[in-house]
């Protein structure tokens, strides 16, 4: 098999770079480890950024997102009992977030990538990366996992492959630095079967910590608690789940929480992590397989799609006037944007959860923290630009 771009995963990484390549007139075939069916029922992040929602509409794929996503003009903040809504739409000259699942994008992807003629091989198995540093680079891969081993030819290797995939493990460890936070904490996820509870996105740092509310559908939400990454889910029944979550949710003014039936659940530990450079010969790494973010900004899906916009266009010069200066600036220009994510993510995360490592003063910044976004236009306005998606700089 030859293509022009070998791309490992089809995640958001993945579909995204394939997508954009095809606008250019760039072949590109995905390889992906799970089956289709896996991929669109994994359920992950939530938020889009105010330009992914836009550049789904450019790619034509925006048409079931905008009937079905929630549109957030602001989020609610809450300490010790009380709530600041945070106008987004006010602080950031009409910019808004929509809330559409990652799966969902998925589906949107691979549905629109297959009926264009792209190709996507699911179920792949023993993926190896062969010659990166060479002018004829490929991917060794098995379909149906226990195939025969067939060989993908290709100008240049993607590592769309998520933390875990091989992408970056084939940067000798001599070209690369690794940074890396491990939090004391994970959170534990819930789908519930309920109706919505407040309009908008609450973040809340009370009692025992962080809890987020979120949603899915006007029947079904998402919420989050902060928990230790090490419990066993088993250790959560609904009881103790709801009792913590209206523990961390409530407030004094008569509001409830609507409860449901918990049909999901699940625990992620929280870390933050950076691989440095993002490239190395034909090799170009993008997503979650150079760094992964805390969710607690909603930052993950929208950075791996930063990524592949950059990359992309570095392509797309290379094809159309043999230019490589992009490419060779590729790690470079993600890694700014990317460093600004980390931070974003790395502060909502500190300010929003409870640390029994920290002392007491601490954990009072956080809570000082909370009230000059409250209370200064421009603390208030660096929240709400981050959360709507920073500025692309060159
Ligand atoms: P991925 O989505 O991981 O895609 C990589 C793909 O590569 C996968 O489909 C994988 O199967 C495939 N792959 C791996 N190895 C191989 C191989 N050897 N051969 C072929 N294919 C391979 N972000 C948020 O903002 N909010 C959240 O609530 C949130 N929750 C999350 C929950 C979980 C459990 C995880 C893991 C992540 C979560 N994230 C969240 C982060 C967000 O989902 C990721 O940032 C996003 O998926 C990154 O996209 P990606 O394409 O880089 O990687
Ligand atoms: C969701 C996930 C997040 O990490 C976040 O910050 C907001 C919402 C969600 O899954 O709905």
């Amino acid at each position: 098999m030859r293509t022009q771009i070998g791309i490992i995963g089809a995640g958001p990484a993945g579909l995204f770079l394939a997508h954009l390549l095809h606008r250019v007139g760039i072949g590109a075939i995905n390889l992906e480890s799970r089956s289709r069916a896996d991929v669109e029922s994994t359920i992950r992040a939530g938020v889009l950024e105010h330009w992914v929602v836009e550049l789904m509409n450019e790619l034509g794929i925006g048409e079931r997102m905008m009937a079905e996503a929630h549109f957030h003009t602001g989020i609610t903040l809450q300490w010790n009992g009380a709530r600041h809504h945070l106008d987004i739409e006010g602080l950031t000259n009409g910019k808004r977030v929509a809330v559409y699942p990652q799966h969902e994008v998925l589906k949107d992807l691979i549905a629109a990538r297959l009926s264009h003629g792209g190709e996507i091989v699911f179920d792949v198995g023993d993926t190896a990366i062969r010659g990166i540093d060479t002018q004829t680079p490929a991917i060794a891969f098995r379909r149906d996992r226990t195939g025969d081993l067939e060989t993908l030819h290709c100008d240049y290797v993607i590592g769309a492959d998520g933390f875990h995939g091989p992408g970056r493990q084939a940067i000798p460890r001599g070209h690369r630095t690794e940074y890396q936070k491990v939090y004391p904490f994970g959170w534990l996820g819930i789908l519930t079967e309920a109706p919505l509870s407040w309009h908008e996105l609450i973040y809340a740092n009370q009692g025992d910590g962080f809890a987020l509310l979120s949603t899915r559908s006007p029947d079904v939400q998402r919420m989050y608690i902060q928990c230790d990454p090490t419990d066993d889910i088993a250790a959560w029944s609904d009881a103790r789940i709801w009792e913590q979550l209206h523990a961390r949710l409530g407030t004094s003014d008569g509001w409830a929480l609507t409860e449901g039936r918990i049909f999901q659940k699940g625990i992620i530990p929280l870390r933050s992590f950076v691989c440095e450079p993002m490239q190395y010969g034909r090799l170009f790494l993008a997503g979650d397989a150079a760094h992964i973010v805390p969710p607690t900004g909603a930052k993950g899906l929208n950075l791996a799609v930063a990524d592949v916009m950059v990359l992309s266009r570095a392509l797309g010069a290379r094809y159309a006037r043999n230019s490589q200066e992009g490419l060779d600036r590729y790690s470079e220009v993600c890694l700014r944007r990317i460093w600004k994510g980390e931070r974003f993510s790395w502060f909502m995360t500190t300010m929003l959860h409870r640390n029994h490592d920290e002392s007491d003063f601490e954990r009072r910044i956080h809570f000082a923290d909370l009230d000059l976004i409250r209370t200064l236009d421009a603390a208030a306005r660096s929240v709400a630009e981050n959360y709507v998606g920073l500025p692309f700089d060159a």
